[in-house]
């Protein structure tokens, strides 16, 4: 599933955590731990999750030890994000066992396929909710107080939270996620998602530009928008129909000081119209996720992307002739069903001619129910799919490196987020490109405002500067 953003969400230091709010409404005196895995539309559901208990008087904690209801939000993606949660999962069963009234539950991704062995089999929880039943939560956490075992696991064509104001967790109040759409229709032969999100639904544009809105005149500085695939943002009243470009350009409006960040972009939809918009609104940012996942066209195509190698150079030639100095990442995938040694090579060679800002790069892992799981033998050893990795994480940092010291003197306008990781004395923030930023604090900027940072030198994945 294309929709990891880049050092926001992907970060592993965010991957469990814990998600606090600021109760919003009455207090019912019970108070509500949850945690997220995967990507940034599970952080941004967990926003939507906290809204919906929020309002039913849940105040949250950071301790699971002292919380009555636990929730992990779960990612199924790959195998090693699914054992990290049944590890977690095994650690929150031994706080219920100190505290038998606390209600444990599992959300997200994994709820459909493995409810009945996280309820049944192994007695790890109590609830389990799949992605279109939130709306249910206050229902089932009921129906667990009354000491039934609960779940709801229906995917849904219509619901799109559209009228759930999320509330924002452990928000550093300048950036936010925005989902404009659920689900996903491509049916990617090694993808889980489209069985664990159902149906693609596109979101009312129009709740999307006053949540942007709202954002804005509470001081966010810059909203993502997210779906499994923006291209395909379709939605239509009875006067006008709105497609991505029309929604991207919609948002741009709502402030020229507010940045437009946007994932996941899918290379068989991404149009030149889409692109054009990018280039006519300066808080559009410069940057796009473009998950290629191989560059050999035989192995796209057991792949089921529906694009070849030279129709995903053409977008790349697209972009670079429409947007120039545009930053572009990609997911790849190692190793995929027979995948030989060539084949890999291919995806060597597709990296030099883009020459990536940034990837997130995997070996692949067969999933259950998937297209792949049915049809291919997952044969390619894991040592293999392990070296053939090894090789494009080189040359992704080769690559990382040379784009990061092509900013070296030059000017870059960066958001302030906060303080650096490492120091008070440093602000971070990142570039209209999405590099991050590390520079001195001046105390007549404050985060949240803009400032031009002259880029002096660069660590592996960061620049240093100074404002000018
Ligand atoms: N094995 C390995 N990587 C996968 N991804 C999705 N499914 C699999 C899988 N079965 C990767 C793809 C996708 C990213 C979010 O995760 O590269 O774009
Ligand atoms: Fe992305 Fe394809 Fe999965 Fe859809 S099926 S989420 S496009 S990888």
């Amino acid at each position: 599933m294309d929709l990891l953003i880049p050092d926001k969400v992907h970060d592993e230091s965010r991957q469990g955590e814990a998600l606090v709010l600021n109760p919003i409404g009455k207090n019912n005196g019970r108070k509500l731990y949850i945690e997220s895995y995967g990507c940034a539309m599970n952080f941004s559901d967990s926003e939507i999750v906290a809204s919906i208990l929020a309002e039913k008087g849940f105040e949250t904690t950071q301790d699971f030890n002292n919380a009555d209801v636990v929730f992990i939000n779960t990612c199924s993606i790959r195998e090693n994000a699914e054992q990290r949660v049944r590890n977690r999962l095994k650690e929150f069963a031994g706080a219920k066992f100190k505290n038998p009234g606390m209600v444990v539950g599992v959300l997200g991704c994994m709820a459909e396929r493995l409810k009945s062995k996280f309820l049944e089999e192994e007695k790890l929880v109590d609830v389990v909710v799949g992605p279109d039943a939130y709306r249910d939560l206050p229902n089932l956490i009921d129906q667990v107080d009354d000491g039934q075992r609960a779940v709801n696991v229906l995917l849904s064509r219509e619901e799109t939270y559209a009228d759930i104001s999320p509330v924002r967790l452990n928000s550093n109040g300048i950036n936010a996620f925005v989902s404009i759409m659920r689900g996903c229709d491509n049916m990617c032969s090694f993808c889980v998602v489209p069985f664990t999100r159902g149906r693609e639904r596109s979101r009312d544009a129009y709740s999307i530009v006053a949540e942007c809105t709202d954002l804005f005149n509470r001081g966010y500085r810059e909203v993502t928008l997210l779906g499994q695939n923006v291209d395909s943002y379709k939605w239509s009243n009875d006067t006008e129909q709105v497609n991505f470009a029309n929604l991207l350009e919609m948002v741009a409006l709502v402030n020229p000081e507010l940045r437009v960040r946007f994932s996941t972009s899918h290379p068989k939809d991404i149009t030149d119209e889409v692109l054009h918009t990018i280039a006519r609104y300066d808080n559009i940012c410069n940057y796009i996720h473009l998950p290629i996942q191989s560059g050999n066209s035989r192995v796209l195509e057991l792949m089921n992307r529906t694009y070849d190698r030279e129709w995903y150079m053409n977008r790349i030639d697209a972009i670079r002739n429409i947007i120039p100095g545009c930053a572009i990442s990609t997911d790849i995938i190692t190793g995929f069903c027979t995948e030989t040694e060539e084949e890999h090579q291919e995806t060597l060679s597709m990296m030099d001619y883009v020459h990536y800002d940034f990837a997130y790069m995997f070996m692949y892992s067969e999933r259950p129910g998937t297209l792949a799981a049915k049809r291919y033998a997952d044969d390619i050893p894991d040592e293999v799919k392990r070296r053939r990795l090894k090789e494009v994480v080189a040359k992704q940092q080769a690559h990382s490196y040379i784009r990061l010291q092509q900013h070296i003197g030059k000017t870059e306008k960066v958001l302030i987020e906060g303080f650096s990781k490492k120091s008070d004395n440093d602000y971070c923030g990142r570039s209209d490109k999405n590099a991050m930023v590390v520079f001195p604090v001046d105390e007549r900027f404050k985060p949240g405002q803009y400032v031009n940072v002259l880029v002096e030198r660069s660590t592996t994945a960061t620049l240093l500067g100074r404002i000018i």
